[in-house]
């Protein structure tokens, strides 16, 4: 929902900001002068001996002078803690002591029916805790001793025991005034049109409560005791306050330890998730008995950038990592990824932790395998035997992965760091000849920029069709000159007033102005040619059109294919934009700090880095485009 300014602002004036931080931090006494409200401490954001991390209740701000984060009370709370902006604000209130803004009557209704719901799924929670620690929860007891877990795990993940007993808990929350139609509601009985008598869903298993993102249990999953019950785990349906596509067994824990640096690790069970964290492994969450869905994706990039995907060494457990990338590549965006970690033969994360520890187990998510290697593995024929056809299968199969990518930038990082593996895997020994490659090196690099600017648009000249795609990056950027940047314009008008465009068509309809600018990118020139005939000779006159732009960009010579050229123009983009960016760095490098100069140099290397990976793999298109193309005119 969207809360009034003024509620906010009355909430945030109630609160010293210094109140909201103190709760994570320690103020550093020297520094700090609370009488005027000025704190200072080591910032909780990055890691630091010396405190630069500065607020001030006057102000309701803080500022980091180390690494120059800021913000106010919720800010705080949601890039700390990440939580959404809501539930940040919801924590202020409470601590300024003022009630929500009340909302439309009907879902405020739903409101107060949900919070009964969680008051109903609160008591038992606490019913299966107190039957674990009774008499008739000794063989579960015994059971949870035997797999190791503490009781202080037992305690932290509010394990519990449902006894054989078709009505125990039913009659136990009728007793504490719960309506049928709230056990009901709770998914806790099973009912209906058939079932004369409702009963308790569980009965005579482990609980396993199921937190939502801010640690209310939701549902529970329970656990038989034993391997002769048809479904070893049973868990609550569907309710109000439960869809299991949405959530994941552990998140609010791990979220807070998520943001003390770890990265978040997903693993298959219940049992994985518990057994990790008595070992000291908090970060670790679970599906809730499914395959990993979008939701629970964008959870887990809530929390933590490259979440590690844990699954259990055996076929279903390489199954669900496969599932994993499919889900993952339509939803893919920049900055965001997943890591794979395979565990040995047929064990899960609950075993290996037991028998290897933490250490070990740290280890094998740090060989974590990125998705960028992993979807190629999966597709990879193994052996030095494979053949052609099979080449070209893998090859088709990983541009179709690739495919699903929607995130056009990140699309096109995978596209050129496919074709580079490619070659790498395949391409090696068909590598042209040492002389083609001296030859047809392209470096594009070497160019000036005026020239680079030419080149892209007597390509768009060239092939009208690159317009289709290319039309809105073409006048979004930004030329050196302001020739360049009305010409790109009236490339705009020409495409958008003249379906199929062709060279001529553009030579002819052409506004007079830029006739100039189209001569010096792509040039048109008369050849006279001689013919005789029985009367004698006369003049004939040819136009051939481009030679300026081979001239300029002599690869043209070797004909590449609609799809190199299409490369080439987003490489033309990219190679533009390194630039540009540097350029930028330079001019504002006088005015950052430490930590803000070391950012932009990291982002300029990974540009750089893109750019040369880009021009590589380019080139080798060219060089084979060269090869084959000597191999023609021999
Ligand atoms: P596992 O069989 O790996 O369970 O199933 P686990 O958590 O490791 O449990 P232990 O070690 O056998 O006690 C992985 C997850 O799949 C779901 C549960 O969420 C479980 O944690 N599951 C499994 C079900 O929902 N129903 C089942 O019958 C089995
Ligand atoms: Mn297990």
């Amino acid at each position: 929902m969207r809360f009034p300014d003024s509620f906010l602002d009355e909430i945030r004036d109630r609160v010293p900001i210094s109140s909201v931080i103190g709760q994570r931090v320690a103020w550093d006494r020297k520094k700090t002068n609370a009488s005027r409200g000025d704190y200072w401490a080591c910032c909780p954001f990055h890691g630091e001996k010396s405190p630069s991390f500065h607020c001030e209740d006057r102000k309701g701000r803080y500022h980091c002078f180390g690494c120059s984060v800021s913000g106010d009370h919720f800010k705080f709370l949601t890039e700390l803690d990440g939580i959404g902006f809501p539930e940040a604000v919801e924590k202020i209130a409470d601590m300024a002591g003022v009630p929500m803004p009340a909302r439309d009557p009907e879902s405020e209704k739903r409101e107060k029916q949900r919070a009964t719901l969680h008051d109903v799924m609160e008591l038992a929670t606490r019913f299966f805790q107190e039957q674990l620690q009774a008499a008739s929860g000794a063989r579960a007891r015994a059971y949870l001793r035997d797999r190791g877990l503490t009781s202080v795990t037992i305690q932290k993940f509010r394990l519990g025991y449902a006894p054989d007993n078709r009505n125990a808990l039913k009659e136990y929350l009728a007793g504490k005034g719960v309506e049928k139609s709230q056990l009901e509601a709770c998914g806790l009985v099973v009912f209906g049109d058939d079932i004369p008598v409702s009963y308790d869903r569980f009965r005579d298993r482990i609980i396993f409560p199921i937190e939502d993102t801010r640690g209310r249990v939701v549902a529970f999953g329970g656990r038989a005791l034993s391997s002769e019950v048809s479904a070893k785990y049973l868990n609550s349906p569907e309710t109000e306050l439960f869809h299991k596509g949405n959530l994941l067994y552990n998140f609010a824990k791990a979220r807070n330890s998520a943001n003390n640096g770890g990265a978040v690790v997903v693993v298959e069970g219940y049992m994985d998730v518990i057994s990790l964290a008595q070992a000291g492994v908090d970060n670790a969450v679970a599906p809730l008995g499914t395959a990993l869905t979008e939701n629970q994706l964008e959870l887990l990039w809530k929390i933590s950038p490259e979440p590690i995907m844990c699954f259990d060494g055996d076929a279903a457990g390489s199954r669900a990592a496969l599932r994993a990338i499919d889900v993952c590549f339509p939803k893919l965006k920049s900055g965001y990824s997943l890591k794979f970690a395979a565990l040995p033969d047929g064990k899960d994360p609950d075993d290996l932790i037991k028998s290897v520890g933490r250490d070990a187990f740290y280890k094998h998510l740090g060989s974590a395998i990125p998705l960028h290697e992993f979807f190629i593995l999966r597709r990879r024929q193994m052996g030095s035997d494979i053949s052609p056809e099979q080449m070209a299968k893998a090859e088709m199969d990983l541009y179709a992965d690739v495919d699903k990518i929607g995130d056009p930038t990140v699309k096109r990082y995978y596209r050129s760091h496919l074709r580079l593996r490619l070659y790498e895997m395949f391409g090696r020994t068909h590598r042209p000849p040492a002389d083609v490659n001296a030859r047809a090196r392209l470096s594009l690099d070497k160019l000036g920029i005026n020239r680079l600017q030419r080149i892209l648009l007597g390509l768009c000249v060239e092939f009208p069709g690159l317009l289709t795609d290319y039309v809105e990056q073409l006048t979004a950027l930004e030329f050196s000159n302001s020739e360049f940047q009305l010409f790109a314009k009236e490339l705009h008008r020409l495409y958008v007033e003249y379906s199929d465009l062709t060279v001529a068509a553009v030579y002819e309809r052409i506004d007079k102005r830029f006739v100039f600018v189209l001569e010096a990118i792509h040039g048109s020139e008369k050849i006279i040619k001689t013919r005789e005939n029985r009367h004698g000779t006369f003049y004939e006159y040819q136009v051939t059109r481009g030679h300026k732009l081979r001239t300029l960009f002599p690869m043209l010579r070797f004909e590449p294919p609609y799809e190199t050229i299409k490369q080439t123009l987003e490489h033309l983009f990219l190679e533009i934009e390194v630039r540009q960016f540097r350029d930028h760095c330079l001019s504002v490098a006088h005015e950052l700090d430490q930590a803000g100069f070391e950012s932009i140099q990291r982002q300029l290397d990974a540009i750089e880095a893109a750019r040369a990976e880009s021009e590589l793999e380019l080139d080798q298109e060219y060089q084979a485009l060269a090869g084959r193309h000597q191999f023609l005119a021999a």
